[in-house]
Order: structure tokens, then C-alpha cells, then sequence
């Protein structure tokens, strides 16, 4: 793995001039805008990249962004993998290990999910506080290289609350409503039935979603502070469940995605 890590890692830094990150975004589902804010000097597709695993999803571009934003040297995944596309959890969080690689200090990540919180309704934001994983596999199973991190690594803060209330007086400042909660991750594609939403809600979780956690394991696991966002898409609300729409949520993560952006964009300089 380290050596794999290392390759990819050695690639970027010649392809892209030796561009020293200082932060990591990961940006979610339809929520690619991010990318028009960043003054670009270097792009690599995924399947360009040696180790790297590729995008399938039409609507993930699959492209590693690196640039200015807001004065931080970042690199922005535009494209993130997805657990149900069939990648394995390692391919998924790959990015994150390579990332690190590179040097990046802080991980930020977004998210489109469904609302379980009958008070956060489609289109809001809800920075997330903490997760439960209902995911099947995890990034860290087998996983022996102790320089990478830890064999039991810790979770009670896997979301830096730092960083959260600097995100919270951002988004005061600027007036856009952003709850807090907690992020169920489950492995999708099927989206859930009016059953599973009431449980995932009575287990304790706000939003759900099918990606982020795999992610966040392995940022904490590689000692990276961790800031994540999702753009509320849909209702799962039992009484009252739509059927799901594909073109609704993508529409609805646009309309909400500036909102977001604002606050990323003077997050990063505060980090
Ligand atoms: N469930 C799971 N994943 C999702 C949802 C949802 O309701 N909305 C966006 N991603």
C-alpha cells in the first residue's frame, strides 16, 4: 500500500510541478461548482493518474483540480467513488491517502443527502457533526502499515468542532441557515424504503447518505482534521415519502450548492 501510496503520490508532484496543497476538498454529488471559485494551475484526469481508481457515474467528471482558493493552495476531487459503483473501500479512500501524500493539513468534504430531521427541509445545509456507518466494509480492514496509523484509531471527534464553529459564525455572517447533525452512511444505490428512513432516524441520524464516511475513517485514521457539508436533497420523511428522483436531487443540490460554496470559500482561508 505505502509504496503504491508513494508512486501516485510522486507522479502528482511531477506532473503538477511540485504544487504543495495545504487543503483537501472532496466534492460531492452535484456539487462540482466549487471548481468555477478556484484559479486552476494544474488538472489531472483520474484515469490519467497511475493507481488511480476511475469514476463511472456520467455526472462525476473524475478530475483531480489543483489551484488557488481564497489564498490556500488547494486540490479538489471533482468526482467522488462511491462505494455501490463497486469499488472496494481501500480504491475508495485512496484519494484521501494520495492527498495526504501530498501534504495536505486539512480535509474538507461535501455531500448531497436526505433529510431524516422533520425540521431540515430540502435545500438546507447541515454541517455534519458526527456519523454512524452503516456501510458494509471498512477502508482499515486488513490494512498492516503502521506508518499510515493507528490499529484501533480514535473517533470521538472525527469531525473537528473547531473548525465547525468557525463554519457555523460563517455562515451567520453571511445568513444562510445551516443546522448540525449527524450522517448515516448507508451503501445504496437503492435509495430507502419508508421503513428504514423511520429507523435511521430513531437510531439517531439527521441526514443519510451513500458515501463521506469511508472517507472521514480514513482521514482520521491518517491524523487529518476533517470538516464536512451536506446539501439536503430530499425528505425522507415516512408520512409523507416521494418517490425518488434523480433530476429533483441534482436540481436541488444546485440550487443549494452556492450557499455552500460561500461558506467554503472563506472557510479555507480560516484554515
Ligand atoms: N438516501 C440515501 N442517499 C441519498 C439520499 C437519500 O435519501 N439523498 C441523497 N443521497
Amino acid at each position: 500500500m505505502l509504496r503504491v501510496i508513494e508512486e501516485t503520490v510522486e507522479y502528482i508532484k511531477r506532473k503538477t510541478e511540485n504544487f504543495q496543497p495545504e487543503i483537501g476538498i472532496i466534492l460531492g454529488t452535484g456539487l462540482g461548482g466549487l471548481v468555477k471559485e478556484i484559479e486552476i494551475e494544474h488538472q489531472l484526469m483520474y484515469s490519467n493518474i497511475p493507481n488511480f481508481p476511475i469514476s463511472t457515474l456520467e455526472f462525476h467528471s473524475g478530475k483531480l483540480i489543483f489551484g488557488t482558493l481564497n489564498g490556500k493552495k488547494i486540490i479538489a476531487m471533482q468526482g467522488r467513488l462511491h462505494y455501490y459503483e463497486g469499488y472496494s473501500m481501500q480504491q475508495i479512500t485512496f484519494p484521501v491517502r494520495v492527498m495526504k501524500g501530498l501534504g495536505i493539513e486539512n480535509l474538507i468534504v461535501s455531500n448531497a443527502a436526505g433529510s431524516l430531521n422533520p425540521e431540515f427541509k430540502k435545500g438546507d445545509l447541515m454541517i455534519i457533526e458526527d456519523h454512524i456507518n452503516l456501510q458494509p466494509e471498512n477502508p482499515l480492514r486488513g490494512l498492516i502499515e503502521s506508518s499510515l496509523g493507528p490499529r484501533f484509531p480514535d473517533m470521538s471527534e472525527p469531525y473537528k468542532r473547531d473548525i465547525i464553529a468557525k463554519a457555523l459564525k460563517i455562515a451567520e455572517a453571511v445568513e444562510v441557515k445551516c443546522h448540525k447533525g449527524v450522517y448515516v452512511a448507508v451503501s445504496g444505490p437503492n435509495l430507502e424504503t419508508k421503513a428504514e428512513y423511520k429507523y435511521l432516524r430513531l437510531i439517531g441520524g439527521d441526514a443519510v447518505g451513500m458515501s463521506t464516511v469511508p472517507e472521514v475513517i480514513v482521514a482520521n485514521h491518517a491524523g487529518l482534521p476533517v470538516f464536512a457539508i451536506s446539501v439536503l436533497t430530499d425528505e425522507g420523511f415516512p408520512e409523507d415519502l416521494q418517490p425518488f428522483n434523480l433530476d429533483e436531487i441534482l436540481e436541488a443540490a444546485a440550487k443549494a450548492e452556492p450557499k455552500m460554496t460561500e461558506i467554503l470559500i472563506r472557510l479555507v482561508a480560516e484554515l
